[in-house]
């Protein structure tokens, strides 16, 4: 038996836990992944769960995630639910038998990643942080003409991620409760592009921010040095529109990620000032498909991580993201970080 898919299964069945933006999102996008149906969603209240399942056509709709956990004929969970719940909802879906796709930032910080991630070990079940950037065609270009020496050694990367929040429609980004601030909201883009593009962890960061009344941040900046030399600089905002692209300069030539890079439909490779290759590579649907696709394509292959978001990697960003945030002196209530 395949863990985390029934067997005999080509199709995958997925739950989706919580009713928010980014669930209806992804079950948008679900409509466009080859084998996949969208079998459950489980929400604090029965009445949201029976009117999402009725716009996405999910076959059952539950009044609590543990219902959802429990079905039998889920495979997998997607974990859609604010950050300061990812570790609650992977750790209950593993404990169920499921299979899980969490939402980023994959934790609060690297003590609750690494609890997962062993849990996730433990049961021998699938797990991986929903970082849907990676999965996108232009991105993974862009990574190929990196990876085949297009622009020689990178030397460094600059990317940002900011945007003007409406903390009436958005009051999770302002509570720390909730793990709210830029930089677990939005920075962790710009910061996991940079890993996964030097392949390694930071061994110094540096940087500075701007907290609100609410004790969060509101704008700020990292510079991260890798082990190799190469140095990332990575912004964030919820009170300012930033440009949002994505640039990566090596020794002999630089590559855009044109903005919005997160979502990224456009790569170029320059050299002396002068395009020299461009690959316009637009999203088929809302592009949250490419990631449920790699998903089911490990599922079917009997593989636990996905080798582009492997799981240490998404501990090693958390633990970046929490040296960032000690820099920075957010804290959130009861998370316990030294
Ligand atoms: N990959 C992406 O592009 C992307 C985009 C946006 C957000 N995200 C991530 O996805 C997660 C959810 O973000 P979102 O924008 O979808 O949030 P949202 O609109 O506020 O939805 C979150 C959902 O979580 C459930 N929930 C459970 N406990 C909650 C609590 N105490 N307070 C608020 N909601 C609670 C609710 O569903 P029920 O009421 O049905 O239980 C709610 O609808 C975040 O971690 C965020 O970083 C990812």
């Amino acid at each position: 038996m395949i863990p985390g898919m029934r067997e005999a299964c080509r199709t995958v069945h997925w739950g989706i836990v919580g009713t928010g933006a980014i669930a209806r999102a992804f079950a948008e996008g679900l409509r466009q992944a080859r084998g996949a149906v969208l079998w459950a969603v489980g929400s604090r209240s029965a009445e949201k769960a029976r009117r999402f399942a009725e716009t996405f056509g999910a076959r059952r709709a539950y009044g609590s995630y543990a219902e959802l956990a429990a079905d039998p004929d889920v495979d997998v969970l997607y974990i859609a639910t604010p950050h300061a719940l990812h570790m609650e909802h992977t750790l209950m879906g593993l404990d169920a038998g499921k299979a899980v796709l969490c939402e980023k930032p994959f934790a609060l910080n690297a003590v609750q990643a690494d609890q997962m991630v062993r849990r996730a070990r433990e049961r021998k079940l699938f797990l991986m942080e929903a970082m849907w950037t990676r999965f996108l065609p232009a991105v993974r270009t862009a990574r190929d003409w990196l990876r085949a020496g297009r622009i020689g050694a990178l030397r460094m990367a600059q990317a940002d991620f900011g945007f003007r929040a409406d903390p009436e429609d958005e009051p999770k980004l302002l509570d720390p409760a909730l793990g709210g601030g830029a930089l677990l909201d939005v920075g962790c883009y710009p910061v996991s592009l940079a890993c996964w593009m030097f392949g390694a962890e930071p061994v110094d960061v540096a940087g500075c921010a701007v907290l609100g009344p609410s004790g969060v941040d509101e704008w700020g900046a990292a510079v991260l040095r890798f082990p190799d030399g190469g140095i990332a600089q990575a912004a964030c905002a919820i009170r300012a529109e930033t440009p949002q692209e994505a640039v990566l300069i090596g020794e002999s030539g630089v590559i855009r990620l044109k903005a919005p890079f997160w979502r990224c439909e456009r790569v170029t490779l320059e050299r002396d000032g002068r395009v020299e290759d461009e690959a316009h590579l637009s999203l088929t649907g809302n592009g949250y498909h490419y990631e449920a696709e790699a998903v089911m394509d490990c599922l079917r292959a009997g593989r636990l991580e996905h080798p582009d978001m492997p799981l240490d990697e998404s501990v090693a960003i958390m633990r970046t993201l929490d040296r960032i945030r000690r820099l920075w002196g957010v804290r959130y209530p009861g998370e316990g970080i030294p």
